[in-house]
């Protein structure tokens, strides 16, 4: 039996992971969030004393890495590294540039490719990340690139880093959006693009709920078609 995959790309803030663990639950399918497994990687550099942009430091680090990609029974995605239940702890700012430096290297991108095919493999996914259209799931079903203006994603983001109580500044979350857009637009390993059989989706001024509209009813006519 083959599954269907549902491929989201797009920025940070963008509402990727919010829009798309509600796609999931309204289509049945298993969410899948790829940059929580960037960012385990990153947080095993930080752990480690390691300098994330160093290939020559990062590259040897991953023979020994054990991370794990687990869904609770709520449905939600939970990261573990070395047996540690990480996912809380991904989420801190320090870790998202550590997760786009270690995302610039080619060898870590392809170690992690296998784990994020092999889930599509398994059952119907949805997927969000920087390049499932693109380079991981490429015969993906529907594909979806979702953006919105950098201010409106900062603003999305410091609100969420509030509520998880990671503190900070608007003014630094919209200046490190602005540096991780450039990161991961201009790497040469798999920038962040959009595919050319993607649905460009533009979130900004929208309400969560409007987004989730357009997109659930773009998915459900493209996998009527
Ligand atoms: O989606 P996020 O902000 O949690 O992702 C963290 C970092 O990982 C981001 O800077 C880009 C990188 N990433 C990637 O290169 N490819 C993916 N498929 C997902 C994330």
């Amino acid at each position: 039996m083959t599954y269907k995959s549902i491929a989201v790309d797009g920025p940070s803030g963008a509402g990727k992971s919010t829009l798309a663990k509600m796609l999931a639950e309204a289509l049945g399918y298993l969410y899948v969030d790829t940059g929580a497994i960037y960012r385990t990687v990153g947080l095993s550099a930080c752990r480690r004393g390691v300098d994330p942009g160093d290939g020559a430091a990062v590259v040897p680090m991953l023979a020994g890495l054990d991370i794990d990609l687990r869904h609770g029974e709520d449905g939600l995605q939970h990261m573990y590294l070395d047996g540690e239940d990480v996912t809380d702890e991904i989420r801190r700012p320090e870790i998202s540039k550590y997760a786009s430096a270690v995302s610039a290297l080619p060898q870590v991108r392809a170690f992690l490719m296998d784990m994020q095919r092999e889930l599509a493999r398994r059952q119907n996914v949805i997927m969000d990340g920087r390049d499932i259209g693109t380079v991981v799931l490429p015969g993906a079903d529907v594909k979806i690139f979702l953006t919105a203006a950098p201010e409106d994603r900062a603003k999305r983001r410091y609100a969420e880093l509030l509520q998880r109580g990671h503190g900070g500044d608007y003014e630094t979350v919209l200046r490190d959006i602005i540096q991780r857009d450039e990161n991961d637009t201009r790497r040469a390993a798999a920038p962040l693009r959009q595919a050319e059989d993607a649905l460009l989706v533009d979130t900004t001024g929208n309400s969560l709920e409007e987004s989730f509209d357009v997109l659930l009813n773009t998915i459900k006519e493209r996998l009527d078609a």
